[in-house]
């Protein structure tokens, strides 16, 4: 949901800016914009992507050669993407440039205020607000500036401001949406994530909700509200630039499934010990585990699906009931939370508004709350008691891939460590699981071969109207990340069903020619699956089939037939999903889609 960088330091500001912006676009690509202090302020924008604006800068012939600027591209919330909406805003006199990412709630009233003292506005957007308040507050000192526009504004914020009075400073501060800065000898930085800044810097301050920013080149400043001076720990990035390089790949997304064997085994094995499962330093005792009254789980999109999986897996090996929310809703829906609950928050950025605000919704009712993050140090991550991290590597794409199977491994790890914790399962059964997981990694990779077979088949689906995908228990889990991964690149509509639901009405949408994927990995639920099959060929779909090996009796039905390994069912959705995304992939390149940026979409939903 739009991504800012700012620079200041010893060479051409907008080059820095392009190429960070070039990291972030994946956090929105509607449009986008830069601008630049030299004498004054210069800005760029335009509708469309990076490549747009670079294009406008050469044609143009702009010249930049200023050494301090901030830069955005946007995913449009107010106005629809255009060059006057884009991003940086200026106040009406040109004084103050301002980069956004969040909403300002309370736009219109501040809007009106400011009309009524004579401003006008040309853009829609709840950002132009920022730009002529912080023009309108302004005595001369940026930071005192910004606390008093901070005081009135409302909403999820993270803020860029440049100053044509102070051609050496940028001034930023962040609430509910992610910023941070990055330090380097007489050059700082602001960005919105890591990689925006990597190539230029290891060292970082992560940035805690209203905490201000002066931004020099020879040094940063960090404030509280009263404008007291803070002091903060450096964050040091030990990752390579390469893990947020595309290393020859077509798209991230291809690289990402690629990346899925190593990041569950960097996931799984090193919390694999003698005496079973050790969870990092987490602070669950058995004791507290034994006492779990209910487990709810909270996550949004891909992080949803990987929850409901875990539902099955958790409640099945430790019997600990466990509910599964939607963040958008859990967060309004007023839920009964009791001491000895426990919330688990999973989200692949740590940054997801939504998840972040049922987060402090659980930990306002007293309840312990452990995440489940891939991005070290996100919001997420630092306001939950406990985290697991998902050692994926920066995940690029916007369609989530190893992201959600490193997910679905640490899931099964609790599941295990609850289930042994509660003595639900014996030592024996415990090493039996150990056994299994660490099959995990082994069975994803060599699912990877099936990509001839798959692209083929993408060739034969690609124009499909309509593509359903079914299962039951955890494969309809399996079925309903299956089905978004197809329809958030391929733009195919597509739908999972718990395949027994069918026939209570979407079964008449099946025609001749209709796509259906079969899931079917549970074995007590396999004959089921197999006339439910069989009624979906009876109404002339096409059938694919994904079962393990042992299963052949599928190919009676199945149209196509893939194969996973076998191995203990509940791990399954691990493997089913693999196919699953290869088809998605190709099916989206077959189309001519932008696989890593899906239209209308953006990796990291920091707005509700
Ligand atoms: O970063 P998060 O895991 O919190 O993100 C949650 C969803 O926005 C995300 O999974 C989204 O659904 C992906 N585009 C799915 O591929």
């Amino acid at each position: 949901m739009c991504g800012i960088v700012g620079y200041v330091g010893l060479h051409q500001a907008a080059d820095v800016l392009l190429q960070g912006l070039s990291k972030l676009e994946y956090r929105g690509y509607d449009s986008a914009g830069i601008a630049v202090h030299q004498n004054g302020i210069l800005t760029v924008k335009t509708k469309g992507r990076l490549a747009d604006l670079k294009e406008k800068i050469e044609k143009t012939d702009t010249c930049l050669f200023g050494k301090i600027g901030i830069g955005h591209t946007r995913w449009a919330t107010h106005g629809a993407p255009s060059d006057v909406n884009s991003h940086p805003h200026s106040s009406e006199n040109g004084r103050i440039s301002v980069v956004h990412n969040g909403i300002i709630e309370n736009y219109m009233q501040l809007k009106e205020m400011l009309e009524q003292k004579g401003r006008k506005f040309v853009s829609e957007t709840d950002t132009e607000i920022v730009a002529q308040l912080f023009d309108d507050c302004y005595n001369g000192d940026m930071v005192e500036t910004m606390i008093n526009v901070i005081s009135q504004i409302r909403g999820a914020y993270a803020l860029g401001v440049l100053c044509s009075e102070h051609p050496d400073q940028i001034v930023a501060v962040r609430k509910d949406s992610p910023l941070l800065v990055g330090l380097s000898e007489k050059e700082n930085y602001i960005a919105s994530d890591i990689p925006a800044l990597l190539e230029y810097t290891r060292d970082y301050y992560l940035l805690e909700d209203n905490e201000i920013v002066l931004l020099k080149q020879d040094g940063v400043t960090l404030f509280d509200l009263n404008k007291n001076e803070i002091k903060k720990e450096v964050f040091h990035v030990t990752w390579d630039v390469s893990a947020a390089e595309k290393d020859g790949y077509d798209y991230f997304m291809m690289k990402e499934i690629v990346e899925q064997p190593e990041g569950l085994r960097k996931t799984i094995f090193p919390r694999l010990c003698d005496n079973g499962i050790q969870l990092d330093h987490i602070s669950l005792t058995e004791e507290f585990v034994k006492n779990i009254n209910r487990i709810h789980i909270v996550a949004c999109g891909s992080a949803w699906h990987a929850a409901i999986v875990g539902k099955y897996v958790i409640e099945k090996i430790s019997r600990i009931p466990v509910e599964v929310d939607l963040a958008s809703e859990f967060r309004y829906r007023d839920p009964i939370l009791n001491k000895n609950d426990l919330c688990i928050i999973v989200s692949q950025s740590g940054e997801t508004a939504d998840t972040l605000a049922a987060l402090r919704e659980a930990k306002k009712h007293g309840v312990r709350v452990l995440s489940i993050v891939n991005v070290v140090g996100s919001s997420i991550a630092r306001e939950s008691d406990d985290v697991l991290y998902t050692w994926a590597g920066p995940e690029i794409a916007v369609a989530t891939t190893k992201g959600y199977s490193t997910q679905l491994s640490v899931m099964y790890l609790l599941a295990v460590y609850f289930g042994k914790a509660k003595q639900e399962i014996s030592l024996q059964e415990q090493n039996q699981y150990i056994t299994d997981l660490k099959k995990v990694p082994e069975d994803v990779k060599s699912l990877l071969e099936l990509e001839e077979r798959i692209k083929v088949l993408a060739k034969q689906y690609a124009q499909s109207k309509d593509v359903f995908v079914i299962g039951r228990g955890i494969d309809h889990a399996a079925a309903m990340e299956a089905s978004l991964k197809l329809k958030e690149i391929s733009y195919i509509h597509s739908e999972a069903y718990a395949a027994g639901e069918l026939k209570h009405g979407t079964i008449s949408l099946i025609e001749d020619g209709t796509l259906v994927v079969a899931i079917a990995t549970q074995q007590t639920l396999f004959e089921k699956l197999v006339s439910n099959i069989k009624e979906v060929k009876a109404r002339g779909a096409n059938v694919v089939a994904i079962t393990p090996r042992g299963n052949e009796a599928i190919e009676k039905v199945a149209d196509e037939v893939f194969y996973i390994p076998e191995g203990n069912e509940l791990f399954s959705a691990s493997s089913t999903v693999v196919p699953m995304q290869l088809l998605a992939y190709y099916i989206a390149v077959e189309r001519g889609c932008d696989v890593d940026k899906p239209r209308n979409l953006a990796k990291s939903v920091t707005v509700e």
